[in-house]
């Protein structure tokens, strides 16, 4: 039994889910099968977060790079994404979920992104947790998108480039508003971050797990909290030195 502080979990947990493919192939089954069992994982996964009082929960569900994927496989991620979304609304709406989407929404398919926009908007005045799914995400293009979004504001807006703060440059990210990660996660044995929240990671703790991300259960999130809370932050300081919140 791992026992954690219930007072100082991370405010958000960012996760990326690797490790449905190698599930798949250890059990002789097909990727999607694979995809299929990490989809329940996920389920499991923003319960238990809910339950610990995590305020944001970030999930790494298909990055810019997977378009370049088998057409069976891409089409069968998105459909997992619709049931999940067709199943979840009702029950984020009873948990006091909201749900927000980061990265290049425009390159998903019309009917996702209806379903996408209706969950958006009816979980958006609930305020107990966020989850976050990036989508179609890449951080060097949402850094990119940024600094194009910058640049426009100068040349038509009479922003000034002296101007520009750190907190000014983070309102132009596809995370405008959201908490950086405290802790992100990543299953399966890589130790990478994958263009995953370059700039947000800055000051994150960062955990691997050798777990398959369809085999990720409670226990191995209450494993990865516990050893968050094993850490010192300093975000740069020394100890002694007053920290951020
Ligand atoms: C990585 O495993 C995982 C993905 C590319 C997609 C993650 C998607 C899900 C967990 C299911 C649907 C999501 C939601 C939000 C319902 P991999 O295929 O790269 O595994 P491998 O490295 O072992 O091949």
């Amino acid at each position: 039994m791992i026992l954690i502080n219930p007072e100082k979990v991370p405010k958000h947990i960012a996760i990326i889910m690797d490790g449905n493919g190698r599930w798949a192939q250890k059990h002789a089954l097909g990727r999607i099968s694979g995809h299929r069992k990490g989809a329940e994982a996920v389920r499991r996964t923003v319960k238990a977060c809910r339950e610990l009082a995590i305020d944001c929960l970030t999930l790494y569900a298909f990055s810019s790079e997977n378009w370049l994927r088998p057409d069976q496989e891409v089409r069968a991620l998105m459909g997992l994404l619709k049931n999940f979304l067709k199943s979840e609304i009702p029950l984020l709406g009873e948990t006091g979920i909201s749900l927000r989407v980061i990265g290049e929404v425009s390159r998903l398919d019309k009917s996702l992104r209806t379903l996408l926009d209706q969950a958006v908007e009816a979980t958006s005045m609930n305020r107990e947790m966020i989850l976050v799914l990036a989508l179609s995400y890449g951080s060097r293009d949402e850094i990119l998108e940024a600094v194009k979004k910058l640049s426009l504001k100068v040349r038509q807006e009479g922003l000034r480039p002296e101007e520009i703060t750190k907190e000014i440059f983070e309102d132009n990210l596809y995370t405008a508003g959201l908490p950086e990660p405290d802790l992100i996660i990543r299953t399966s044995g890589e130790y990478r971050l994958s263009n995953f929240l370059l700039w947000q990671c800055a000051y994150s703790e960062l955990y691997f797990t050798d777990v398959l991300w369809p085999d990720f259960s409670r226990e191995d999130l209450l494993e990865a909290i516990a050893d968050f809370q094993k850490r010192q932050r300093r975000f740069g300081l020394v100890n002694g030195q007053e920290m951020r919140d």
